[in-house]
């Protein structure tokens, strides 16, 4: 596409491209969102109609993981093959597979079959979304755009409360998965539209057509759009001129190891420190404080609520404070919310006002996350990996985030009741401890640079040249 000199105003148009880009794909999230939230409701109806056991519903529940758990692994093998944007068709088409299925379940194992797929479809966008929105936004403003992703997370899952609600005079919980399809459709259609990722079409030698993506999403009058297109150019040709080696090779070479480690690490603590344990259990946890049944759940909706509005209000300062401080601080509101639950829980007496610490210690909890490692985990890893291991190295990290995910949403209520609260919300906060000692010494910065920057500054870590 030519060129053309930009209008008055237009300069917009560009930036609402790339928005409205950021947010069709960041419809991923959405789903995603969707299904955390929805579950904690739908499980008390499907007990009731399938007169499943516990153990039954336990794995209606983690199902979903664990099926993201493979398609998080599948993805880093479709991203090897297909286009970024192919794979998130796919993720939506798996998923409304997957949702129909569930809403129509004869029986609990095909529910559980089906929230499998659900979780596969998942797997796949947690994976390729943000990596595509951080590969055709602009790197000032790459931050917001992939935590666009975590927000639309938060709105799924405050979404679903709200639907939850809504539906649970009834029980209608076939209603509540079904109703999941309609974003699944919006993303569908909406990434029929969107362009290929540019970095991807000059990796596959497209070089034309990457620069007709740019045209589309920069600002021609701005010298640093020709300058970008050169840079992904100079990164494909000096991987071009490096000798071949198997992508296992690849991700076991010294450099790629050492990034792993930290988007490795950077999945696991935001799991092991507790998010879901809130999100997923809020409820079992605000009971075990002594709230009622409607206060608890009255709560958790609050939850979901502080979530999204701590999300929102993130967004708006992503890019301008670097992304280690605000990981570093965050951690630190994290750690110091779950010590005091866990102190509550080992003076064992919620009466009075100690009733509503708790509670409080919850919501700064879910407040600190949400400003933090919400986002962050996403925005790091869709950045931090140079681009000979991205898909794959994204995949694996991910991968072992869910893995983590499913560990602990199936371990937090056998220990809970086998322990108790003091130890289990203790030992959650010394992982918060880890986790500050883990970013203070291994995260690098990221923020403001360019994707092949950040690929220079790690080779030049680790000693490695930076040109071929
Ligand atoms: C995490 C999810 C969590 C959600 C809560 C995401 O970043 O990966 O596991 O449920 O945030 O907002």
């Amino acid at each position: 596409m030519p060129v053309t000199a930009p209008e008055h105003g237009q300069h917009f148009t560009y930036q609402t491209r790339v928005w409205m880009a950021a947010a069709i794909a960041g419809m991923g999230g959405l789903l995603f969102g969707y299904d955390t939230g929805m579950i904690s409701g739908a499980q008390v109806f499907i007990e009731d109609d399938f007169d499943v056991s516990s153990s039954g519903i336990g794995l209606v529940v983690s199902a979903v993981t664990l099926g993201a758990l493979f398609g998080a692994i599948g993805s880093g093998w479709l991203t090897q093959r297909l286009s970024r944007r192919a794979v998130v068709v796919l993720a939506a088409v798996v998923f409304v597979i997957g949702a129909i299925l569930a809403a129509a379940s004869p029986n609990v194992e095909v529910l559980i079959g089906a929230r499998l797929i659900i979780g596969l479809g998942i797997g796949f966008a947690s994976t390729v979304v943000p990596l595509y929105i951080a590969e055709i936004v602009p790197s000032r403003s790459r931050g917001s755009m992939v935590a666009l992703f975590q927000l639309a997370i938060t709105a799924g899952i405050l979404v679903a409360y709200l639907v939850n609600a809504a539906f649970a005079d009834d029980g209608e919980w076939r209603a509540v998965f079904a109703l999941a399809c309609v974003p699944a459709t919006l993303l569908l259609l909406g990434m029929l539209v969107l362009p290929e990722s540019p970095r991807w079409l000059v990796a596959r030698g497209r070089v034309d057509e990457a620069h007709h993506v740019l045209d589309e999403l920069r600002d021609p009058e701005d010298p640093r759009t020709g300058q970008e297109l050169a840079e992904i150019v100079d990164a494909v040709e000096a991987e071009a001129a490096r000798p071949k080696q198997s992508i296992t090779r690849s991700l076991t070479s010294p450099l790629a190891r050492t990034i792993l480690v930290v988007g490795i690490g950077l999945g696991i603590f935001q799991q092991i420190t507790g998010i879901n344990t809130i999100i997923y259990y809020a409820p079992t946890i605000l009971k075990e404080a002594g709230l009622g049944t409607e206060t608890s759940f009255l709560t958790t909706a609050g939850i979901g609520a502080l979530n999204f509005l701590a999300t929102v209000c993130a967004l708006l300062f992503v890019d301008r404070i670097d992304r280690r401080r605000i990981l570093l601080f965050g951690m630190a509101g994290m750690t110091l919310s779950m010590g005091l639950l866990a102190t509550l829980f080992a003076i064992g007496d919620f009466g009075g006002v100690l009733r509503w610490v708790a509670v409080g210690s919850l919501f700064s909890f879910i407040a600190f996350f949400a400003v933090s490692w919400g986002w962050g985990f996403w925005v790091m890893a869709a950045e931090i990996y140079p681009m000979f291991i991205r898909g794959q190295a994204i995949s694996i990290g991910n991968a072992i985030q869910w893995g983590a995910n499913f560990l602990i949403s199936l371990l937090f209520p056998i220990l809970l009741g086998a322990w108790g609260g003091a130890p289990v919300f203790f030992v959650l906060a010394g992982f918060g401890v880890l986790a500050l000692v883990f970013t203070q010494r291994l995260v690098p910065e990221t923020r403001g640079k360019t994707l092949e920057e950040i690929e220079a500054e790690w080779r030049r870590r680790a000693g490695v040249a930076v040109t071929a």
